[in-house]
């Protein structure tokens, strides 16, 4: 749970699929499965993976899938459980932290969180629990 610290709410963006609708929850979940990662609109209309993990949960983070390299939209490779860009071969593990290069940075994050059912993206400000440094996309 990530509580709301804006008061007047405002901070979150809802996740939009790439036809532009909200998402639920409910529908996401009962549309996709344990270990799906598919991308939908996330903050500054980035391309962001919305992930489901075991127990039926979206995880409680989403990753931009805007390579840290020259900006290729990355996809997931299940059978290499990363993400593999193609335009210049960086990898990705599972959870966005950057494994090969060129690609200088992790994937951004942004935390996922629940308005009434709606799926809503908050910035992550805090420490990149990855790499145990300041965020840097902010
Ligand atoms: Fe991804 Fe160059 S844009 S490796």
């Amino acid at each position: 749970f990530i509580p709301n610290t804006g008061g007047g709410g405002g901070s979150g963006t809802p996740a939009l699929t790439k036809a532009g609708d909200a998402i639920t929850f409910e529908g996401w979940l009962g549309a996709h499965n344990v270990g799906d990662r598919e991308l939908v609109q996330g903050l500054k209309g980035d391309a962001t993976y919305l992930i489901v993990d075991d127990g039926k949960v979206v995880r409680d983070y989403g990753i931009n899938a805007v390579c840290t390299h020259l900006g290729c939209v990355v996809p997931w490779n299940k059978a290499a459980n990363k993400y593999l860009c193609p335009c210049h071969g960086s990898q990705y593990d599972q959870t966005g932290k950057v494994v090969r290069g060129p690609a200088p940075l992790s994937l951004a994050l942004a935390h996922v969180t629940d308005d009434a059912g709606k799926v809503i993206f908050t910035p992550w400000t805090e420490q990149d629990f990855r790499t145990g440094l300041k965020p840097w996309w902010n």
